[in-house]
């Protein structure tokens, strides 16, 4: 297999999806938001009254929950549920807690691993998650692991839900961001590890161009 992907890994508030976004645009390539598949199952379930307990209905939910990517150049991701424009209710720290949660059923996991493996089109593909360099595509011919210190991530998070109006404070996204490090990568399904073979990128610091630049050069090199 020939498509040139490139992987882009690491912990939630890394800046992954900014990063992924406008790294696939720059090179023309097909962009997989993998976390935005799993708070789609999880809002699904919501809406369908599914048991976040109950992995066989979770699963069931999989495979039956429809997931579009409206993804137009100059336009934030758009992302349809089962028809539904679910693009805001997908961002919620709700939607995240969940996602992670179903993300912790190997079952739940397996539905999603074909649906993601899909995605990889020519010219190439840019997808970022946890385990899109170590389970999704262990041959991407590119892989990043992007990481960034807690309290950077904290404070970037904080800026973004002040921005939106909504009100929060740094500790209580500090406690959140730490316990979902500790979750995603304690599972002992497809936990969140860098692949051996990955280039790290610490962002702590560095602005998203300067990001865009490195990740750019593991490409270009
Ligand atoms: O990246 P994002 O915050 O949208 O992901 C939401 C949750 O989905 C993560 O906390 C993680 O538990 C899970 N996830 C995953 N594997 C991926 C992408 C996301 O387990 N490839």
């Amino acid at each position: 297999d020939s498509t040139p992907i490139l992987t882009i890994d690491g912990p939630s508030g890394s800046g992954k999806g900014t990063i992924s976004r406008i790294v696939a645009q720059q090179l023309g390539w097909h962009y997989l938001d993998s976390g935005a598949l799993y708070r789609a199952v999880a809002v699904a379930a919501g809406w369908a009254d599914v048991d976040l307990a109950d992995p066989s209905a979770l699963v069931r939910c999989t495979f039956d929950t429809d997931i579009r990517f409206v993804d137009e150049p100059g336009h934030e991701l758009k992302i349809l549920v089962n028809g539904a424009d679910a693009t805001l209710e997908l961002r919620t720290e709700t939607a995240g807690a969940a996602a992670s949660a179903i993300a912790a059923i190997p079952e739940v996991r397996s539905a999603l691993v074909e649906r993601q493996r899909r995605f990889a089109r020519e010219p190439g593909l840019v997808t970022d998650g946890r385990d899109m360099g170590t389970v999704i595509f262990p041959n991407a011919r590119y892989k990043v692991f992007l990481t960034a210190s807690a309290k950077e991530r904290a404070e970037r998070r904080y800026k973004q839900l002040i921005d939106k109006g909504v009100s929060v404070t740094i500790d209580g996204l500090l406690r959140e961001i730490l316990a979902r490090d500790a979750r995603d990568s304690q599972r002992t399904v497809a936990p969140l590890r860098p692949a051996p073979d990955a280039a790290h990128v610490d962002t702590t610091g560095l602005s998203i161009q300067e990001v865009v630049e490195q990740v750019l050069s593991v490409v270009r090199s």
